[in-house]
């Protein structure tokens, strides 16, 4: 079996900095024709030349990769469209703390009113990390009521739930035109049982946390069928195995070396094939208006078995055989 995707997309990936940016990078570019790529670095990209500074750095360590850097939400960013008001933006809302590197998130989303107004006139994307700081399982159900007034406030606003993990918010999509979601290789895999119901994998430990088979039953019914507003978005977000492997583990599971392999196989265990490749790019082609650079990607069912460690970071489902792996050029 050989399957070709032309030109896949990731609509969610932390490519980090530094060191890590090269090995993100090379997974990325092996793998996907360009993707959604998130500014929560250790300085927010925040500005309008730090996006395209991060943006050349991504170019020069990448081949046929169109990178779309997402802006992280603050005081300035209103400043910084109006200041480059013929380029399209995509702004990434972080509540502030709820995840990494996300001290300088917004407290309150009464005050970026004038900002969604200006972006829904505009046509440009909010996309949103989704959780309360309530109770672990329930900070994304929390979310949405405020997911449904956003939605209703600027119906013509462009908003993407990011990383959707519950039943509540897979209903969320088909009565509300402009919300759309990415859905992650992880949520469609596993549950908190797989996370913390034996011996606990901090590499599968992430925010928002893996829930219930009820829940991942619904993430499931919208992939499978590639529901015409979600795209598959990885949300492989990596820190290295020191900061994993401990107390107070940090938040992000590594998924990049396992994606269109791993998808390949659960889109064909669950006779759904025929949907993934609007799953992972002609939806988000679609949605974002984009245009990509061409590339095929061929997945073979050939096994392969995943590394225990790619510099210095464990990726997800490492030292498994798997069935399938992207083919060589
Ligand atoms: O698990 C996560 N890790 N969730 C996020 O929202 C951020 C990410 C990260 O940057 O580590
Ligand atoms: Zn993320």
């Amino acid at each position: 079996m050989r399957l070709t995707i032309n030109s896949p997309f990731d609509a969610h990936l932390h490519l980090r900095e530094g060191d890590m940016l090269k090995t993100t990078t090379r997974f990325a570019t092996r793998m996907f024709a360009g993707a959604v790529v998130m500014p929560n670095l250790s300085k927010p990209i925040d500005t309008f030349e730090a996006m395209e500074r991060y943006k050349a750095q991504i170019q020069e360590l990448s081949r046929d990769f169109e990178p779309i850097v997402a802006l992280f939400l603050n005081e300035k960013t209103e400043e910084e469209i109006k200041r480059h008001g013929d380029r399209a933006f995509t702004v990434k809302l972080y509540p502030r703390g709820v995840t990494t590197n996300s001290a300088g998130g917004a407290v309150s989303l009464d005050e970026y009113g004038a900002l969604f107004g200006l972006m829904e006139e505009r046509g440009d994307a909010l996309l949103v990390h989704g959780e309360t700081d309530g109770e672990v399982l329930l900070r994304e159900g929390e979310f949405a009521p405020i997911y449904e007034r956003l939605a209703k406030t600027y119906p013509k606003l462009k908003i993407v739930m990011e990383h959707i993990s519950t039943e509540v918010l897979a209903n969320l999509l088909d009565r509300h035109k402009n919300l759309y979601a990415t859905i992650t290789l992880h949520h469609l895999l596993f549950t908190l049982d797989d996370l913390l119901g034996g011996r606990l994998n901090p590499h599968l430990f992430c925010k928002p946390i893996v829930k219930t088979a009820a829940d991942r039953a619904a993430l499931r019914r919208l992939a499978f069928s590639a529901h015409e507003k979600t795209m598959f978005g990885s949300d492989s977000a990596p820190h290295y195995r020191g900061c994993k492997e401990r107390a107070g583990a940090a938040a992000g599971v590594f998924s990049a070396p396992v994606l269109l392999p791993e998808l390949t196989r659960l889109f064909m265990e669950h006779s759904s094939a025929g949907c993934l490749r609007r799953f992972v790019g002609q939806n988000a082609k679609r949605i974002y208006n984009l245009n990509l650079p061409h590339k095929t990607v061929t997945i073979e069912d050939a096994p392969q078995t995943v590394e225990n460690e790619c510099d210095g970071v464990v990726p997800m489902l490492f030292g498994k055989r798997l069935a399938y792996r992207v083919a060589a050029d």
